[in-house]
């Protein structure tokens, strides 16, 4: 075994692993802050990539150039779609697709990946996350201790999750992610991990906990919620490690 890499976009993402990591050691590349150690007996190196497609990109791109990787896990909150995603919930992405990437005209705009086909996201678009991974994040999502956040113990879905350079807080647009490209969560970084990923051929899996539900409370929720909703998503991934 090499090194786990694990990325999240903001400190409440990381913070916990963090905390857990034994023996950490900062290195920096390309402006970047790379903390390596052990996490549960296993090497690992933990990077925050700051918000949007673009920092998670380059991220991605300066971690997979300057560390020895067998994976990466992406953690962190989104925006619930699914209709029974309450904050708090797990969302594992099996795949991952860019919402944001395609054409504006008059007739407002058309992501690129659906311009030419009706319905099904273009296989090219549609990033799949590795299945070892998101077996591994299943089992460790029935071992995870929670925060309780909503009325009940959160629920574990899995499916697709959509990314866009757009915190989402209206019902239509949301519904519209979750219709068009059946998505179950959006946020901002995944689908940009995932393309760097496939390039490279480095094996990754995208774990997020709702913190709001991409609605007009949305704002409300992500303030109130981010740091237990961050906290569900990095207790599953130390779980994770652990299992490895
Ligand atoms: N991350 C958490 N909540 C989100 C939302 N509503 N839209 C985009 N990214 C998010």
């Amino acid at each position: 075994a090499q090194r786990l890499a694990i990325m999240g976009a903001m400190d409440q993402e990381i913070s916990i692993l963090l905390e857990a990591l034994n023996k950490p050691k900062v290195t920096t590349r390309g402006g970047i802050d790379f903390y390596t150690g052990k996490l549960k007996g296993k090497k690992v190196v933990i990077v925050k990539a700051g918000i949007g497609k673009v920092n998670a990109a380059y991220s991605t791109a300066v971690l997979t150039q300057n560390f020895k990787l067998d994976g990466l896990i992406f953690t962190g909150v989104a925006g619930g779609l699914h209709p029974e995603a309450l904050p708090g919930d797990i969302v594992i992405g099996t795949a991952l697709v860019q919402v944001d990437f395609g054409l504006l005209d008059a007739e407002g705009f058309t992501p690129w990946n659906f311009r030419d086909l009706s319905g099904e996201p273009h296989p090219e678009l549609l990033l799949a996350a590795d299945s070892s991974l998101v077996q591994l994040s299943l089992e460790a999502s029935k071992l995870a201790d929670y925060q309780s956040i909503s009325r009940r113990q959160p629920r574990v879905f899995q499916g697709v999750i959509s990314t866009s350079d757009l915190f989402v807080s209206d019902p239509e647009k949301a519904n519209w992610l979750y219709t068009k490209f059946n998505s179950l969560a959006t946020e901002m970084e995944g689908a940009a991990v995932a393309h760097i990923c496939r390039l490279l051929g480095m094996p990754f899996v995208v774990i997020r906990s709702c913190s709001d539900n991409a609605n007009t409370d949305a704002h409300v929720n992500f303030s109130e919620f981010v740091g237990p909703a961050a906290a569900n998503s990095a207790n599953l991934v130390l779980r994770m490690v652990e299992l490895m």
